[in-house]
């Protein structure tokens, strides 16, 4: 952990689609002056180019240098882990403490942490955070959700992992697709309990509107 920045944050990118909410997730922590881990698995890069207009390699080291200046990431903000990089902090529990978040999250990831499968470094890192107790987000999208998909969020939320589904509410009015990816990712920095301007907390609204959560 490097000294000078906020506690560190994890952040993966699995092969769901919804590669921006990842994307935006890393650029709000940096802001904000965290120290954030980060892994994209290999059908999450396939996304990220059918999604995006972002060039990222797959090499670890490299793949930290685009995002940090994509992102105007101080040296060292960002650090990224490949797949069997079993050295990495967050691949065990003696490691230093860090949230974790799965954004977004494919049901094959979704089904492999229910499971504890640990059979790649995103794996794993999910196992650490649910038997350390530190607090794991996972971000799935599809549409619609089998009974294996649904239960395997229900046993994740049983055991204690907060299942934040990509689903953004049209309450605030959106303008752009920017602003729907804003929704889901101040809802997760809402669970990490990192302060942001995305947009208006409940209540706190200009309009002081009565709009639903
Ligand atoms: C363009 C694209 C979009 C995909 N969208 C989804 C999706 O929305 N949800 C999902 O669970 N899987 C989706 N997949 C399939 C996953 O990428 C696939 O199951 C993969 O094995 C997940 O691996 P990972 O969990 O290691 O990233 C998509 C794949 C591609 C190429």
């Amino acid at each position: 952990m490097a000294e000078g920045f906020k506690s560190p944050v994890t952040v993966a990118l699995t092969g769901a689609s919804g590669a921006q909410y990842g994307l935006r997730l890393i650029e709000a922590l940096v802001s904000a002056g965290h120290e954030v881990w980060v892994m994209i698995s290999k059908a999450a890069h396939l996304v990220i180019a059918t999604e995006t207009e972002a060039s990222l390699p797959p090499r670890p080291a490299l793949l930290a240098e685009a995002l940090s200046e994509r992102f105007s990431a101080a040296e060292g903000q960002i650090r990224c882990f490949g797949r069997e990089d079993w050295m990495a902090p967050v691949a065990s529990g003696s490691g230093a403490s860090s949230a974790m978040v799965i954004c977004p999250c494919s049901t094959g990831t979704l089904s492999a942490v229910a499971c504890g499968a640990s059979n790649n470094l995103i794996e794993r890192a999910a196992d650490v955070a649910l038997k350390e107790r530190r607090r794991l987000v996972l971000v799935p999208r599809e549409t619609p959700f089998s009974a294996i998909h649904l239960e395997h969020m229900l046993s994740l939320t049983r055991m204690g992992a907060v299942v934040l589904p990509a689903a953004p509410g049209f309450y605030h009015q959106p303008q752009s697709i920017d602003d729907l990816i804003d929704f889901i990712v101040a809802r997760i920095l809402n669970q990490l309990g990192i302060d942001h301007q995305l947009m208006p907390r409940w209540g706190e609204g200009a309009s002081g509107s009565t709009v639903g959560d």
